[in-house]
């Protein structure tokens, strides 16, 4: 089996990762500060292990600014509401993003944009490349903040976001970063970026489990929580404590998850971002290279890695995407992702919406040989979807050719 989809969750999840929730729930299996006792304390350990890791990780100088959620998703909601229950995005306010956001990112933005917040989407070029030139232009007197995700998730263009940042700044308008696709595969440095917000996953390319992520907010940013509750801190009082993390994590926290993030993380600062960046973009330069031999079919995004991280984003001419991913599933055992991934603004900027793309998102336990094998499976189906057969009416293993793989 090869495992193409990492930009949706990525896979395996280390023997490290796993033995860190086995760890948790039979030694430490505690609320944490909810409580004195040691399996409480042992708990408490590990969620600001994973705390401190991640705000190594990012290059943040206080952990307290690493605040826990269930997923990238969350941490961008609590930043962009955060931001307008606080005041800071009221109707008549302005709000710049790109074209290749997530649904993550545009249902907040339109949500808020009903409520007569302005919104500026700025085009990204077919490609998916963003000249930052683009984002100074749309800067109007009433811009408050900038939300740029650091890659797109669907052809893998990596986003000038320092230089954003930068243009954020001198017209003192905030930046919120959405890495859910670079946390764990590219560099990720929120001093040098500037960055005020970045909203990560914790179950992709930081390896983790799923149903971890967070945000990091920088110090003097005021954000309102999403959700108050029972902290573990202050009890006696009736509101929302108001310092860090507290204020953003009432409830009890996915403990079982964090211990695996931690453990995920851990392996990352053994083996190095760069390593990883570095033979990601190999596999998109070996399929890049492979993409031109095959008749028909066609690769999005711009040919130099360098703008890229490994995801790669295609369509097989007689095919259509869901074909495509069902044929390499069933008759090759190779999982891939079909159709809009959930930005359809992102297909709409690379002229693939409605229909979409097949989408290969390489990890860190992928190899040249896997893309070579996915290219001879590739082959296959582009000979076949020429030949003009109904897709659906021939998936057998036997017929492709793909049986015993
Ligand atoms: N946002 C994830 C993806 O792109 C789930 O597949």
């Amino acid at each position: 089996m090869i495992y193409f989809d990492n930009a949706a969750t990525s896979w395996p999840k280390p023997d490290a990762v796993r033995l860190a929730l086995n760890h948790y729930f039979g030694e430490a299996g505690g609320n944490p500060g909810r409580s004195g006792h040691r399996m409480s304390v042992a708990a408490a350990r590990i969620v600001e292990g994973a705390r401190e890791a991640l705000a190594d990780l990012f290059h943040a100088n206080d952990p307290s600014r690493i605040v826990f959620t269930h997923n990238a998703t969350h941490a961008l909601n609590l930043a962009i509401y955060g931001l307008s229950q606080r005041g800071f995005l009221q109707p008549g306010d302005h709000v710049i993003t790109t074209s290749v956001e997530h649904n993550s990112v545009m249902r907040p933005l339109r949500h808020l944009e009903a409520m007569r917040v302005e919104v500026s989407i700025v085009a990204c070029s077919a490609d998916g490349m963003l000249e930052a030139s683009r984002i100074r232009d749309a800067f109007r007197p009433n811009t408050r903040l900038v939300v740029s995700t650091h890659a797109s998730n669907v052809i893998g263009t990596l986003l000038p976001v320092a230089e954003v940042a930068a243009l954020a700044r001198e017209r003192r308008a905030l930046c919120l970063l959405d890495a859910s696709q670079t946390a764990g595969s590219v560099p990720l440095d929120v001093q040098e970026l500037g960055v005020d917000l970045l909203a990560f996953t914790g179950h992709k390319g930081l390896m983790g489990p799923t149903g971890t992520g967070g945000l990091y907010i920088r110090e003097g940013v005021e954000l309102a929580p999403l959700i108050r509750g029972g902290t573990g801190s202050h009890s006696a009082s009736e509101t929302q404590p108001e310092f860090l993390p507290d204020a953003y994590e009432s409830g009890t926290p996915n403990v079982a998850g964090i211990a695996g993030l931690a453990a995920g993380v851990a392996i990352l600062r053994d083996l190095g971002i760069e390593t990883i960046a570095a033979h990601e973009r190999q596999l998109a330069a070996r399929f890049l290279a492979l993409a031109s031999e095959i008749p028909g079919m066609v690769v999005y995004g711009p040919s130099a890695v360098e703008n890229r991280c490994g995801i790669i984003s295609f369509n097989i001419s007689g095919a259509t995407p869901s074909e495509v991913c069902l044929m390499l599933d069933e008759s090759f055992e190779i999982m891939s992702r079909p159709g809009l991934h959930c930005a359809p603004s992102a297909h709409r900027t690379l002229g693939t919406f409605p229909m979409g793309t097949v989408r290969f998102s390489f990890g860190w336990f992928n190899t040249l040989a896997e893309v070579d094998q996915a290219f001879s499976a590739l082959r296959e189906i582009a000979a076949w979807a020429r030949k003009g057969i109904p897709a659906g009416e021939a998936v057998s293993a036997e017929e492709m050719g793909g049986g015993n793989r």
